[in-house]
């Protein structure tokens, strides 16, 4: 692999090659499967890109491991060595009933370390990416550390299931923000945290949902953890809570 900033701009040309593609078949009809339940679902496209994904990894670092959602990279049973995670396209739901609102997510970690992290937002045709050594960029420029708000003074992403469920008394604390926004795609939402329009996230989430937004946001002095305020697994579920310093504090306060 060749140097940082040089991976770096091979990586969005990689997404701006997968947005084409996306957008190439946006309005002809979908192939669509069900993979747990009528609400996951997985379409032709969700496919293709972690193909293609895939196939451009090996070509630049052909020694790596690679996690993604969609089954077709390795088996990876620990974070040892290069290893990209990729959610090659975060928020199916959204894009199957919206054509909106949909991600798609590159991250490496090296001996488990976030070193590049990419969440492209396919609609509004920004890619925000990244990482500890280079800080995070869009086509505007460099991203500023968000605002370090409280929880009662923004607005707080979350996963509607868990809501609904009410599980850490996400009501309560929900009640003690300003409001509450359910956008369906942990790439967006992670978004929102990133440019400091949403104080926090919480949601359960996969490897490949938060594995760039993590990088992402702890360049940016935000926390990542799981609810509880402990550190997350990186190889398999977790209750992820993303935040602002203060917000994270104030969760961890109530759920505590
Ligand atoms: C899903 C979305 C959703 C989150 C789910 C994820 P997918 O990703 O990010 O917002 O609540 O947990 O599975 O399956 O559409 O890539
Ligand atoms: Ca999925
Ligand atoms: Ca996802
Ligand atoms: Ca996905």
């Amino acid at each position: 692999m060749e140097n940082l900033r040089q991976t770096d701009q091979v990586i969005r040309g990689w997404l701006k090659e997968i947005r084409k593609d996306v957008l190439g078949e946006l309005h002809d009809p979908l192939s669509v499967a069900e993979k747990s339940s009528r609400k996951d679902l997985v379409t032709n496209v969700d496919k293709a890109n972690e193909k293609k994904i895939i196939k451009y990894i090996r070509e630049l670092d052909p020694e790596a491991k690679i996690l993604g959602e969609e089954g077709q990279g390795d088996r990876v049973t620990d974070m040892q060595g290069h290893v990209w995670i990729i959610d090659p396209l975060d928020g199916t739901l959204n894009f199957v009933k919206q054509r909106d609102n949909f991600a798609v997510m590159i991250a490496l970690y090296i001996d488990g370390t976030g070193v590049l992290g990419y969440i492209m937002d396919v609609m509004r045709d920004i890619i925000y990416g990244g990482g500890p050594q280079l800080g995070v960029f869009n086509q505007s420029g460099q991203l500023p550390k968000p605002a370090n708000i409280s929880l009662k003074d923004g607005l707080l992403g979350v996963s509607g299931p868990m809501l609904i469920h009410d599980k850490y008394h996400l009501q309560a604390i929900d009640e003690a923000s300003s409001g509450v926004r359910i956008i369906g795609s942990a790439g967006i939402e992670f978004i929102q945290v990133l440019t400091g329009k949403q104080n926090g996230y919480i949601s359960h989430l996969m490897p490949w949902d938060f594995a760039a937004g993590k990088i992402l946001a702890e360049t940016l002095d935000l926390s990542v953890t799981k609810v509880d305020g402990t550190p997350v697994d990186m190889l398999s579920s977790n209750d992820v809570l993303v935040s602002t310093r203060d917000t994270h504090k104030d969760i961890l306060n109530m759920i505590r």
